[in-house]
């Protein structure tokens, strides 16, 4: 029988981060996390770069490799979350079938389209990476030569190309405050 959650004060929640490589991910996902962190709340940041170098380090950027990628972070978002976590998860997750096999997995799933065009995110070129991709030296490079599947329904959509950090930090908040989760 579970009784994790029997006596957990807080709902737990998943923020999901999906977008291209350089859309703003990651810079959102930190400084929504201090926000929360300001205001007390239990929070952790799962991010690509960092879980790829040890939870999933044994893994590329083929289609299957992504796919196990994503199930086992969200195995560990689940784990959290049911234990009152508010986790913020920052994968490219290119793949739909993917981002909705997480939503079933968890409750509280809020999907959130860190939305840039792929020709700003390539002028900012935050790693090099576009510059390496389109010179052929980096293949299945999301958006270059693999597949970047838009959500059709996010719960939210932010568009980091037209919002500053701030504003779409405050939109998150604002919905995470609407549907009773901080
Ligand atoms: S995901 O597709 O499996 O969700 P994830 O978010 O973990 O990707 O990792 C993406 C990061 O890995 C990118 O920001 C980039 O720094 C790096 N990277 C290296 N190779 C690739 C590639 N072929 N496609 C996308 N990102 C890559």
């Amino acid at each position: 029988m579970n009784t994790y959650n029997n006596s957990i004060a807080n709902k737990g929640c998943v923020v999901w981060f999906t977008g291209l490589s350089g859309a703003g991910k990651t810079t959102i996902a930190q400084a929504l996390e201090q926000r929360l962190i300001k205001d007390k709340k239990q929070v952790e940041r799962l991010d690509g770069d960092v879980v790829r170098q040890s939870l999933t380090r044994d893994l590329g950027f083929s289609k299957e490799d992504r796919d196990t990628n994503i199930e086992r972070v969200t195995f560990v978002a689940k784990l959290l979350a049911r234990n009152g976590v508010l986790v913020l998860v920052s994968f490219i997750s290119p793949y739909k079938k993917h981002r909705e096999t997480a939503r079933m997995e968890v409750d509280n799933f809020i999907e959130v389209h860190v939305n840039c065009p792929l020709e700003e995110c390539e002028r900012r070129d935050v790693k090099g990476m576009y510059k390496k991709a389109r010179a052929g030296e980096i293949q299945n490079f999301t958006g270059i030569d693999d597949p970047y599947e838009a959500p059709e329904c996010p719960e939210l959509e932010l568009m980091t190309h037209k919002c500053s950090v701030d504003e779409c930090v405050e939109e998150i908040v604002g919905y995470l405050q609407k549907k009773k989760l901080i």
